[in-house]
């Protein structure tokens, strides 16, 4: 038996990213659709990413972002640089909990941490960032070998599928899988397509592809602007990386 599995993430409020990803998805066979976490933040529609994937009954679990908005709390506890990426991380967070609504808050707040399954006999963890710091652990391929075992050997199951790095990862460490499927709606590999995973389980055996969607990132762009969010918000989306927010001159330098 095959069974089809989609894993998508780090949403971050780009509904252009996220249609894109459903669309390419409606044309193939895909039996479950999971989310990974962030479904809000930096992006300027925060209330409808909430709201179309809570309509689609897509699981979802728990990202630092959904957090930080769902509690409004004042940090997203995540790593940015001092300056200006401080600034620009503290305007997107007091803005996403402001034009949020007490439903979608609600529906934030009680994402659970983590969710394990088993398909044909594979057993699958699902967390953010990592089984051993669920919402905020960055896990890349540059992180050291022996946290990687460490994090691998603290879990029974033999896929651990998660996001928070915006960075696509597949990674085999002690005889386990690590999958990251990037990020939807902010990717940061220098790719500015939107990124997700198709994992297949037949007969036990796993196999996995990344897929980029193209998505109108002059849509966002424009409604990044019109709602008064910070630039530099767009230029992330349009570089599909982050860089050195001393220099917005680059905004300009795209025709955007
Ligand atoms: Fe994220």
């Amino acid at each position: 038996m095959t069974l089809r599995l989609a894993f998508l993430g780090d949403v971050h409020g780009n509904l252009e990213a996220l249609d894109a990803v459903l669309e390419d998805l409606s044309g193939r066979k895909v039996d479950r659709v999971y989310c990974l976490g962030d479904l809000v933040g930096y992006g300027p529609d925060p209330e409808e990413v909430v709201k179309r994937l809570k309509g689609l009954n897509v699981v979802s679990i728990m990202g630092n972002y959904d957090e930080a908005v769902g509690f409004s709390k004042e940090s997203c506890g995540c790593s940015y640089s001092p300056g200006r990426e401080e600034e620009v991380g503290e305007i997107s967070l007091n803005w996403t909990i402001r034009y949020t609504s007490d439903e979608a808050k609600e529906y934030l707040r009680n994402l659970p941490r983590k969710l394990s399954f088993e398909v044909e006999g594979v057993r699958f963890l699902l967390v953010h960032g990592s089984p051993l710091d669920e919402l905020f652990e960055y896990v890349k391929p540059d992180t050291p070998t022996p946290r990687l075992k460490e994090i691998v050997s603290s879990v029974e199951e033999d896929v651990v599928v998660n996001g928070h790095t915006h960075l696509p990862m597949i990674l085999w460490v002690g005889g386990k899988l690590i999958l990251n499927p990037g990020s939807v709606g902010r990717p940061k590999d220098g790719d500015p397509r939107a990124s997700y995973m198709i994992v297949e389980v037949r007969d036990g055996i796993v196999s996995y592809e990344v897929v980029r969607v193209p998505y109108d990132v002059k849509r966002t762009v424009e409604k990044i602007a019109e709602r008064g969010l910070p630039p530099e918000l767009g230029t992330v989306l349009a570089l599909g990386r982050t860089y050195n927010m001393g220099s917005p001159t680059v905004f300009f330098s795209l025709g955007l």
